[in-house]
Parts: C-alpha cells; sequence; structure tokens
C-alpha cells in the first residue's frame, strides 16, 4: 500500500509534547488539507480492497470518519461509525479500551452491521492498538467479518500492528513514525 510518487511523511505535521511532554503528536490536518496528497492516501488506502467485496468502512471516531467517509466513497461501500460513547442515539453496544493517553469507551448501533457484512476498519492512526481492537471487538459481537484494518500512521515502537494481528486481522499502514 505506497504510491512512491507521493510524500506522505513530509504531509503530516509533526507537534512535539502535545496533548502532554514526551508525546510527538503526528497531526494529519496538513496532509487533508492538500488535495492531492489526500487522495492519493484515500486511493492508497483503499487500493488492496478493491476486489475485496467490502460492504461497509468502519471508521474510528473522530479522525477515522474523514478517511472513511472517502474509502466507503471510493469502494463503494456504505459508512458506520465506530463511536465515542453516548453520542449515538440508537440501542448500542459497547467496549472499554485505554489508549495511549487515557480510557474511554466505544459505541456502535447495535443494528449497525449485519452477520457475515465483510468490513474494512479504518483509522488515521494506530498506536498501542487499543482503540482498534475495541473497534475489532465491537464489529464482531455483530458478526463482522473484519476484511483488514487500514490506518494512515503505524507507530511501530508501540505494537498496535501486532496486537491485531495476534485477533487474526490483516493489517496495513501508509507511513510508520519510530518515536512516539
Ligand atoms: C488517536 C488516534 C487513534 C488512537 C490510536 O485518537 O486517532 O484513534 O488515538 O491510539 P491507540 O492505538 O493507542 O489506541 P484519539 O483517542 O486521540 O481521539 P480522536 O481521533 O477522536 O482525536
Ligand atoms: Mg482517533
Amino acid at each position: 500500500m505506497s504510491d512512491t510518487s507521493i510524500d506522505f511523511v513530509s504531509a503530516i505535521r509533526t507537534i512535539p509534547d502535545y496533548p502532554k511532554p514526551g508525546i510527538m503528536f503526528r497531526d494529519i490536518t496538513t496532509l487533508l488539507a492538500d488535495p492531492e496528497v489526500f487522495r492519493a492516501a484515500v486511493d492508497a488506502m483503499v487500493s488492496p480492497y478493491k476486489d475485496q467485496g467490502v460492504a461497509l468502512v468502519a471508521g474510528i471516531e473522530a479522525r477515522g470518519f474523514i478517511l472513511g467517509g472517502a474509502m466507503s466513497h471510493q469502494l463503494s461501500a456504505g459508512f458506520v461509525p465506530i463511536r465515542k460513547k453516548g453520542k449515538l442515539p440508537h440501542e448500542t453496544i459497547r467496549v472499554a479500551y485505554s489508549l495511549e493517553y487515557g480510557v474511554d469507551e466505544m459505541e456502535m448501533h447495535r443494528d449497525a452491521v449485519a452477520p457475515g457484512t465483510r468490513v474494512l476498519l479504518t483509522d488515521d492512526l494506530i498506536a498501542t492498538g487499543g482503540t482498534a481492537e475495541a473497534a475489532v471487538k465491537l464489529l464482531r459481537e455483530l458478526g463482522a467479518e473484519i476484511v483488514g484494518a487500514c490506518f494512515v500512521i503505524d507507530l511501530p515502537e508501540l505494537g498496535g500492528r501486532r496486537r491485531l494481528e495476534a485477533l487474526g486481522v490483516s493489517v496495513k499502514t501508509l507511513v510508520a513514525f519510530d518515536g512516539h
């Protein structure tokens, strides 16, 4: 999953010590604001899945919504949001998770995915993998068949890719950053 003509790394802004000292925040707003790079990123994200029968793209709040919406359009798939707790109006299923800095809960509508539906999971970044693992648990509780999980950014030192792969989910990422 790479487009050698586009420098995704340079399009991502790094902000040291945000939101707390020691964290190097990888900010994709600069990538999203560049028409050529944003299109290339979305194209590269969906490319491995074009013939995989993806019926739904599941995007993780909040930045996964931006990518997931564009990806679902490219794949002619539907989109389903995985949201922080308390945001979805209908009956939900919920899972608690810890992330790089804090704890939270995520939800999906109980009727969001029919059993056996082929779903592609996406988010902007995988760090510890706690967020994505929670999303996998929710999707599997609904009986989804997870085709794969794709992210713009991998922080390999934090082990998220291995964590998802241990759950039997194939992971693709556009770029990796050392240090976090
Ligand atoms: C960030 C990022 C991923 C998650 C990755 O989201 O956008 O969703 O953390 O971390 P993990 O792999 O260690 O779980 P954040 O929770 O900051 O929320 P946001 O996307 O709503 O800003
Ligand atoms: Mg996020």
